[in-house]
């Protein structure tokens, strides 16, 4: 695997989840696999979960890891060619990227969409830049457009916690303060129509709607209420608007409806549906303490399966090398 960004990198999905089950069974089977192997983690953006759970990934296959915070101590990057570099910006990407690519035998790239260029975002313009730069294979540690790693975690969730053979799940937007990219929902979106053995439903106000390659088969349904009927899984997660219906809005917030926190009363139209959310989540405007704190809450378990997620790509891209 030279590269790992959508579902269809991995390959058969059944595979990648029995390689996933196999690891977390024992999660240094394959230490011998890194040995004089190093990572580069590139983080443009903040993190908890990816920057530790890749790293720890990385350790159990027996990798060095090298983190770079871009922001944080690096010389500030331009990213755009043609530019007169006379302001702030003292190294350009395209010098930077070969140069991070002679260090490192694999490159984990975190870089957010600015929401201000919907052609420039989607393009996954930075991304591919690395692809093409860099010499290494390159993996999705959250991308303007896509965030791989955690839907593949989700997936694994799923698996260990439904119920029924073919659960319904259920991604909903939720209200929040600042505006979000749409990469988690994307490929949550995009690994649900993979897996083929769950219902996806996806619900949010008029206006948001999300690029349709991602959203494939899914069911579409504006009344919040009406789609969590019956739900086994509630997936929220924020997403400033798309720009799909309307390009003028792409990055923007049109909806501040805080209806749409999921509260119990919400969970209680579901068949006891179980919460998901990718965290970080700001308590009481997507979700309520009630429904986080309860029971049916999987926000631990699926954080915890990001080292999973990431060992599997990890060992298919040591195995490629
Ligand atoms: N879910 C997730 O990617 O978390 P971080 O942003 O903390 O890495």
């Amino acid at each position: 695997m030279k590269s790992f960004i959508n579902v269809q990198d991995l390959g058969p999905l059944d595979k990648a989840m029995a390689e996933a089950f196999e690891i977390k069974n024992d999660r240094y089977k394959y230490q011998h696999l890194g040995k004089n192997k190093t990572l580069m983690m590139i983080f443009f953006n903040n993190s908890l979960r990816t920057r530790l759970s890749t790293q720890k990934a990385a350790m159990n296959l027996g990798m060095n890891v090298i983190v770079l915070d871009v922001n944080a101590g690096a010389w500030k990057l331009e990213t755009e060619r043609g530019v007169i570099m006379d302001g702030d910006k003292s190294e350009h990407l395209l010098e930077a990227i070969p140069v991070m690519g002679c260090y490192c035998d694999l490159i984990g790239v975190r870089s957010f969409a600015g929401l201000t260029d919907r052609e420039y975002d989607y393009a996954e313009t930075v991304l591919h830049q690395f692809i093409k730069y860099s010499g290494k294979p390159v993996f999705a540690m959250e991308t303007a457009t896509v965030h791989p790693l955690q839907a593949f975690a989700d997936l694994i969730t799923i698996e260990e916690h439904k119920t029924v053979e073919r659960p319904k799940v259920v991604l909903t937007w939720a209200p929040h303060c600042r505006a979000l990219p749409q990469a988690v929902p994307n490929s949550f979106a995009e690994w649900m129509n993979a897996a083929e053995d769950v219902d996806l439903v996806i619900t949010h106000p008029k206006g948001y709607e999300l690029d349709p390659k991602f959203v494939g088969n899914a069911c579409v349904e504006y009344d919040q209420k009406k789609a969590f009927e019956g739900a086994d899984f509630i997936y929220a997660k924020n997403w400033s608007n798309p720009g799909v219906t309307n390009p003028a809005d792409y990055g923007k917030i049109t909806c501040e409806d805080r209806s749409w926190t999921v509260d119990t009363e919400h969970m209680s139209w579901t068949n006891n549906g179980k919460f998901m959310h990718c965290l970080p989540v700001r308590r009481n405007l997507i979700v309520t303490d009630d429904v986080i704190e309860s029971k049916n809450s999987l926000v631990i378990p699926e954080a915890a399966n990001r080292e999973i997620s990431c060992s599997v790509v990890l060992k298919r891209m040591l195995e490629a090398l």
